[in-house]
């Protein structure tokens, strides 16, 4: 499966599949020809479940850089010495860079070919389910002792090759994570394959269902961002859930829960936003509520921070104008729109919400 995007600097594809690794490096042999180095930047986890695989397939020779695993990658200290790394391997403005991870090592290897010689080409491959939404739309960040992401550049790839053999040795965590981001994309663009997610056990989820959910989620993150590269306007949409699912993740302290439950609790957090405006029924949320319960996530996560907490992180977050919060919201599914809410408003919900979650559950 292949989806084009559409980028202000060049268009690239996003090639998916299973087994696809060396025909598609194949595909790309003319561009990869006038690399004159090729250095892979990969994190120890990664490697040690898939680096044979990977070996077995790349038909050209390349250095190895072996990161911190995950966040601990995205750090001023690990960007410099990736920086120190290529500049020992005599790499120039011809060398290229494969991003051989998650959405860690994307984010990391991106702004690293960002900056750069003052940028060098980069191919992605992603390794978690995740990643199907980190590695398309050309953000690229490392991280600030003050904050997430806060350091990158706007950066696309020369090309995308997602081999779903991958995501094989993914630990049932990151599954759990990845899956937000797509049922995301779903509530964004299309109502019945989003009650087709929500039916899913992930235990039971077959590869070839799993394809075609990333490749739908990649559509619809491609189509938004081909709209609006630089988040002036409908990105911001891509932001569902996120704003009470980054301030929990944040006062979790990174690491400990995954993005993605956050994010899905910040999705309910949103649902009943949404029934406040009556675009969404309570029985919804509450199906809802169930389908992460089936799928373990954790749901309990809450008890252990005040919305007192949570609101210093939403509130830096947003940079809230006027003590209001600009959430984004359904009118229904598919058809997102953005909402300011006070937070007075806000702490109501957030009870609503851990009161809800008892119901619900009990
Ligand atoms: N640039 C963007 O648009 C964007 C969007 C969303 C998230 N992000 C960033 O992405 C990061 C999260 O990405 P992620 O969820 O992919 O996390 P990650 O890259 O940290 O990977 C999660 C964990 O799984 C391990 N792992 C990865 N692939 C594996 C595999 N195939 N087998 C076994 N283990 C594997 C990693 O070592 C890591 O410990 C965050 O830093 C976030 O800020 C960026
Ligand atoms: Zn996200």
């Amino acid at each position: 499966m292949k989806i084009q995007v559409r980028a202000n600097s060049h268009s690239y594809d996003v090639v998916i599949g299973k087994g696809i690794l060396r025909q598609s490096f194949e595909s790309i042999s003319s561009l990869m020809e006038k690399a004159d180095q090729l250095i892979v930047l990969t994190d120890q986890n990664i490697w040690n479940a898939q680096g044979d695989y990977f070996s077995s397939q790349m038909p050209m020779p390349y250095d190895v850089f072996i990161m911190p695993n995950g966040e601990a990658g995205k750090t001023f200290a690990n960007f410099e010495a990736v920086h120190t790394f290529l500049l020992e391997k005599n790499c120039t403005r011809k060398s290229f860079i494969i991003a051989f991870g998650g959405g860690a090592v994307g984010d990391l290897a991106g702004f690293v070919a960002a900056t750069f010689m003052r940028g060098i080409p980069f191919i992605q491959v992603p390794t978690t389910i995740l990643a199907h939404d980190s590695a398309v739309g050309g953000k690229t960040a490392i991280n600030h002792p003050l904050g997430k992401n806060l350091i990158g550049a706007f950066y696309q790839p020369q090309i995308v090759i997602y081999d779903t053999n991958m995501l094989s040795t993914l630990p049932e965590v990151e599954i759990r994570s990845g899956m937000a981001e797509v049922v995301k994309h779903a509530m964004l663009s299309d109502e019945k394959w989003l009650h087709e997610l929500l039916q899913l056990s992930y235990d039971k989820m077959t590869d070839e269902q799993l394809s075609t959910y990333l490749a739908k989620g990649i559509q619809v993150k491609a189509s938004i961002v081909e709209q609006d590269e630089t988040e002036q306007s409908v990105r911001m949409f891509l932001n569902l859930g996120h704003t009470y699912g980054h301030a929990l993740e944040a006062a979790a302290g990174y690491g400990k829960l995954t993005h993605g439950e956050c994010v899905m609790i910040g999705i309910i957090y949103m649902l009943l936003l949404c029934e406040e405006e009556e675009t969404i029924s309570p029985e919804f949320t509450n199906e809802f509520i169930q389908f992460l319960y089936r799928n373990s996530y954790p749901l309990d996560a809450l008890d252990d921070y005040s919305f007192e907490q949570l609101k210093q992180y939403m509130i830096k977050d947003k940079k809230a104008d006027y003590g209001e919060l600009q959430f984004v919201l359904l009118q229904k599914m598919g058809v997102p729109f953005i909402k300011k809410v006070d937070l007075e408003m806000c702490e109501r919900i957030d009870q609503l919400l851990r009161q809800r979650l008892t119901e619900v559950l009990r």
